[in-house]
């Protein structure tokens, strides 16, 4: 009788010893102590077929091996599972040295700095924005702004036409026409947008951005223009740019006027910008465009300026080709980051 206990005994122990993983040592529990098909509980079953007098050891007996062998399954139990406790938390661990994963965070477009700029300035001078349609008919993209059919400055802007009388407007000199159309003046308002035209190079594309302005009133001069630009000027590209005025054409303005000013770069001495930059066309505003629209050019007088948002940019910031402005390049973009 003790001989087949302690065989048992022997026999579990030997098959505890390769386990090592709790849930097959819960299985190998299971063999001897489980009460229907458990090896110890069977023992018990077999009482039966003893004489009577031999029952009461036999029990005694297979209790001590049922008390040992549950003592011994559930060290089994918290040594195994101490172990594995342990790998789970090695293999867990963090190591507070490792560089964290980087969030790239975005920034805003170097066109829509240039364009929030100056919006900025202009409105600390009291303009107001005013946005018109990107697509345009022919009357305020042209005739309207003293541009009519055939006329040669047509030929200035290769028009992207949608039918006969619409077209992508070419310049956001269209937007006047629609202010003085609804408002009589004084008049001061910026008007933002997109502009097309047919032409494609290192420093044209076929979309891009202006920024217009235009000032009507009484009294309004040539000198007033030039004092807003001095604003416009020094605040986009330095406290010591000055402006010039050349004498130029568009159909819109009398006198025209293009502006330039003076390298931020070199001071006006002289380095790969020349001394003196093109940064936007300007003029007073045509007596025909007052008229067209209603506004009575015996009484009021205005200037109109118009220029183009990435030409600005493309200056300010050292950008050699407008591309880089539409290809969306990280690397570039990046550098934008405030
Ligand atoms: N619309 C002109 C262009 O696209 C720019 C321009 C010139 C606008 C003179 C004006 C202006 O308002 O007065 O080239």
């Amino acid at each position: 009788m003790d001989e087949q206990i302690k065989a048992m005994q022997a026999e579990i122990e030997a098959a505890a010893a390769s386990i090592t993983d709790s849930k097959e040592m819960y299985l190998l529990r299971k063999q001897y102590l489980d009460n229907k098909t458990g090896k110890i509980s069977a023992l018990m079953k077999n009482m039966r077929d003893l004489p009577p007098e031999e029952r009461p050891a036999f029990g005694k007996v297979v209790n001590v091996l049922k008390g040992w062998a549950l003592d011994f399954f559930s060290e089994q139990d918290a040594r195994l599972k101490a172990i594995e406790l342990a790998q789970k938390n090695a293999a867990e661990q963090i190591d507070v040295t490792m560089p964290a994963s980087k969030h790239l965070c975005g920034a805003l477009h170097p066109q829509t700095l240039i364009a929030n700029e100056l919006i900025d300035i202009f409105a600390g001078m009291g303009f107001t924005i005013f946005e018109g349609p990107e697509i345009e008919n022919d009357y305020y993209n042209f005739t309207a702004l003293n541009t009519p059919q055939d006329h040669p400055a047509r030929d200035m802007q290769d028009t992207f036409y949608v039918s006969e009388e619409f077209l992508l407007r070419t310049q956001t000199s269209a937007g006047q026409i629609r202010v003085m159309e609804n408002a009589q003046p004084p008049i001061k308002i910026l008007s933002p947008g997109k502009v097309f035209r047919s032409d494609d190079d290192a420093t044209h594309s076929p979309m891009f951005s202006q920024m217009e302005g235009l000032v009507v009133d009484k009294g309004i001069t040539l000198c007033d223009l030039q004092g807003m630009l001095d604003v416009f000027a020094q605040n986009i590209f330095g406290e010591n740019v000055k402006t010039r005025l050349r004498p130029s054409y568009f159909p819109f303005t009398e006198p025209s006027v293009e502006v330039d000013v003076s390298c931020f770069a070199c001071g006006g001495k002289g380095c790969r910008l020349t001394g003196w930059i093109e940064v936007l066309g300007a003029g007073m505003v045509n007596r025909h465009v007052l008229e067209n629209c209603g506004v009575d050019p015996d009484v009021y007088t205005g200037f109109a300026f118009g220029m183009g948002i990435e030409r600005i940019a493309m200056l300010k910031y050292g950008i050699p080709n407008i591309k880089m402005l539409f290809e969306s390049d990280v690397r570039v973009l990046e550098q934008f980051r405030g």
